[in-house]
Parts: structure tokens; sequence; C-alpha cells
């Protein structure tokens, strides 16, 4: 059967586990359809979406608020701190009482526990924006990006760095979905979340992908189509020195990108702090596609709101 977007209406947005891998891909044909210009009519005409930010947001907030316009719906922005959840409201009635006056909540949160409460008690469908452990909107720009410059085929992705990031876990089940060979390169005590990996790799039995996850970051990137990677510090993180002493081997720079494929593409969902985890040469390079990775937020973005509103 042919799977559209239209059989997603109403489900959320918030890990992408429970996805299929041909409902993926309907996210990714309609996202081509987006940025082709072939979507000519306004489907959120009428409709609303809540944006709500606990952190600091450029590509989500201005993606996500253009998507919903260009569309013909209306974007809130919504800062916690203007919100009486900031006074102790609780998320329960937050939930409830914004699900009456829009179509969609859209979250960027400290906790991934307040996502889940929120569609706990939304009557609408709740969208992640990045919370602590996953970041789906991104994965599907990534790999949107990714089949834009190979083609639908099998690859092998390497996400270098801290695997305990949100990007990579949810670009482990992203590229799961997609049956691509998937590999971490980290500091053992930056390796993915055990629960991530179990259940990326229930997602591998089906979809004849593989995960590895390795310590050396030379070994990581042998042969890579693509390396990812993302900062050391995300928003929230606090063993500051630590991270400091065990990231640097895991820097994208031009030695490591000499071991991967000659047509290795680099990747980074920004923002990025050159001289850390990628050096200016490879971040601005021949190899780096991350400016069409922040590009395809917006046409992703409109397929994931049409899908669930619609
Ligand atoms: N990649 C990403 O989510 O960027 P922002 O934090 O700017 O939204
Ligand atoms: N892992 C980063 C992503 C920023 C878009 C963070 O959470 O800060």
């Amino acid at each position: 059967m042919a799977y559209t977007i239209r059989n997603l209406k109403g489900k959320d947005y918030i890990t992408l586990l429970d996805f299929t891998p041909l409902e993926f891909r309907a996210l990714l044909n309609r996202s081509r359809d987006h940025k082709w210009g072939l979507v000519k009519t306004y489907p959120l005409k009428g409709k609303y979406v809540a944006g709500i930010f606990e952190k600091p947001s450029t590509r989500t907030r201005v993606s996500m608020s253009v998507a919903t316009h260009d569309l013909g719906g209306t974007f809130l922005e919504l800062p916690t701190s203007s919100l009486q959840v900031s006074r102790g409201e609780t998320l329960r009635d937050t939930a409830m009482v914004l699900s009456r006056f829009v179509n969609a909540i859209a979250a960027r949160v400290k906790s991934h526990s307040t996502l889940e409460e929120l569609a706990r008690w939304a009557s609408v469908p709740v969208i992640n924006m990045l919370s602590d452990e996953y970041h789906p909107l991104q994965a599907l720009a990534d790999v949107f990006t990714v089949v834009e410059f190979f083609g639908d085929r099998k690859l092998k992705v390497v996400f270098l760095g801290d695997g305990t990031a949100n990007t990579n876990h949810s670009l482990m089940i992203a590229s799961a979905l997609m049956g691509y060979d998937y590999v971490v390169g980290a500091p053992q005590d930056y390796w993915p979340k055990k629960e991530v990996i179990s259940k990326v790799e229930s997602i591998l039995s089906e979809t004849g992908g593989t995960l590895t996850i390795v310590e050396d970051p030379k070994e990581a990137v042998k042969d890579a189509d693509v390396i990812y990677t993302d900062t050391w510090f995300s928003m929230g993180v606090e063993d500051l020195e630590k991270r400091k002493e065990v990231f640097p081997p895991y820097q994208v720079n031009r030695d490591l990108l000499a071991m991967a494929k000659p047509h290795v593409k680099v990747m980074h969902c920004q923002p990025w702090f050159i001289g850390q985890e990628i050096t200016e040469d490879v971040a601005y390079g021949t190899h780096s596609i991350a400016f069409e990775q922040a590009e395809n937020r917006l046409h992703t973005a409109k397929a994931v709101l049409e899908a669930l509103i619609i």
C-alpha cells in the first residue's frame, strides 16, 4: 500500500520511534514536494500552531514559523517566561487550554518529560522542537539532505562526538528507518542511551541497516559517506570540564576527512563552535552541506505540520 502523509493526521512528532519506515519516507516525499514548489495550496489556512520555547533557537523557531505562515497558518511564539507555567500553572492545564485554541503544540524543552506531559494532556498533535534527548525535526531535515545528495541508497553515516546528544539519538532513529549503516564515534562515557540503542536495534531488524558504536574516531570515519557532528556542549549540559578533556580527538578536521570516502559530505545541525567540534576550513569547505541542511529545515517542517494537522 502506498503511504502518504494522510496516514499521519493527529499523530504526535516527539521521538520518531513510533513512525514506520514508510511513514518516514512519506514525510521525505512530501518535503520534496514543498521544496520543489509543487504545493500550490494553503493547507494550514485558518490553523494555529503554538510554539513554546524554554531554550533559545534560530533555525527551528524561524523554519517552523515561516513554514506555518507559508502554508497559510499562524505560528504563535510563546517563550515560557510569557506563559503562566512560569508562575506554576501545570503542563496539564497548559496543554488542555492551548488545545482549545490551536491545532498543534510545538515545544522546545529542557526536559523530555515536559513534552511527554504535554502530549498526555493535549488533544492536538504535539511536536518536539528539541528536548535534551531528541531532535526529530532536525533528523528529518538531515536525512532529506542526505537523500538529496546521495539518492535513496544504502550509506555509511558516521556521527562523531557526543553520542548522548539529542541530534545523535534522533539521527540514529531516522537512519535506522532508512536502513543506513550508522556508526557512532564517541568516548565511552558519551555513548548513546541504552534505551535508544535497543529501540534502534529493533527498527534495524526490519530495515536491514546496522548500528556500530566505537571509541576510536579514525575507525569510525573509515569509508564514511557522511560525517556528522554537533556541539560538545549541548544546551543544559553541566559536566563542562570533563567534556573539554575527552572530546578534542573527535574534532572533524581535514585529517579525519581524508580517511572517509573521497565524496564524503560533512553535516552539522548548527549552531557550531568553530575550532572545537569542527574546523573552519571543513565547516565552510567543499565537503560541507550544513547550509543546505539548515535550509531543508523549512521544507521538512512544512511536511510535518501538514501531515499532523490536516
Ligand atoms: N539546529 C537547530 O535546531 O538550530 P536552532 O537551535 O537554531 O533552532
Ligand atoms: N545538541 C544541541 C543542538 C542544538 C540545535 C543542543 O541541544 O544544544
